[in-house]
């Protein structure tokens, strides 16, 4: 088995490996920006395939993976994992139908709720103690899916059926598909950046540089908000005109 995960704050990475770590504890999951990523496929039979949903759909750096890979998912078994802030309708559906279109066998979905992440909105945000609980409850939940499939084989289908389809489509996905239908150019930096770099390097998509002492973001932003989340002028923002809260998983253990 191998894993493959897309996270921007970490409460993705967070629960995939949680998840592995029950059901397959010698096996790794890797971030989908891996250089390696599209050769674990090729040579394991089953993959988890964990990310955050946006607008209540799959971010467009998975579309893009699961594209780019077509050639490999013929065959695989996929489990569908998605984390989300409130809502996902059918966040892993989403994953899932169009990796069937490429052969590969769906045998599961989990959708896990988890802190929200987008830094630069007041929409979502809760106080540490809810976030802590959320976590609690996140992993709880992760321990029963993980019991279930050592113990009986038994995979949950959260997200796959077509009730859940309908609500993710008229939810949400309808009103903002917009948003996820290709990268993002709206990542802006403001004045308060002092070029330090922790942005660039942390981008999954090598989409911002620094030149002159100064960060500067292109048109490829996977919206994960790992750059705003770690930025220590909090100078960053998408979404939003001001950072809000800056969400990194760790602050919740
Ligand atoms: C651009 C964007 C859109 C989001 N849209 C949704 C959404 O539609 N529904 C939801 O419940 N959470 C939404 N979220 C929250 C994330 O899915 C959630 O916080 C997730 O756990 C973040 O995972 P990560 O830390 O691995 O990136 C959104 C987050 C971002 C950044």
């Amino acid at each position: 088995m191998t894993g493959i995960y897309m996270s921007g704050t970490g409460n993705t990475e967070h629960c995939i490996k949680k998840l592995m770590g029950i059901i397959a504890p010698h096996d790794e999951a890797i971030p989908i920006e891996s250089e390696d990523a599209a050769d674990k496929i090729a040579v394991h039979d089953t993959v988890i395939l964990a990310y955050p949903t946006q607008f209540s759909n799959m971010p467009y750096m998975v579309r893009d993976f699961i594209r780019n890979c077509h050639l490999l998912w013929a065959g695989k078994k996929v489990f569908c994992m998605t984390t989300m802030g409130a809502f996902s309708g059918d966040g892993a559906g989403c994953s899932a139908r169009l990796l069937k279109k490429y052969g590969a066998i769906i045998i599961g979905g989990a959708q896990i709720k988890m802190p929200d992440s987008v830094c630069d909105s007041k929409l979502l945000k809760k106080s540490l103690e809810d976030n802590m609980r959320i976590v609690k409850e996140a992993d709880e939940k992760i321990e029963n899916i993980g019991r279930g499939i050592v113990r009986e084989g038994k995979y949950p289908q959260e997200g796959l059926s077509f009730v859940s389809h309908l609500a993710g489509l008229f939810g949400q996905r309808l009103w903002f598909y917009g948003k996820t239908a290709g990268y993002s150019d709206k990542l802006k930096i403001g004045s308060s950046c002092t070029g330090c770099g922790i942005c660039s390097r942390s981008c999954p998509m090598g989409n911002i540089t620094v030149t002159a002492g100064k960060a500067e973001a292109g048109d490829r932003c996977a919206m994960c908000y790992r750059c705003i989340s770690r930025c220590p002028q909090k100078a960053v923002t998408l979404l939003g005109k001001e950072v809000v809260e800056q969400c990194r998983f760790e602050r919740y253990c």
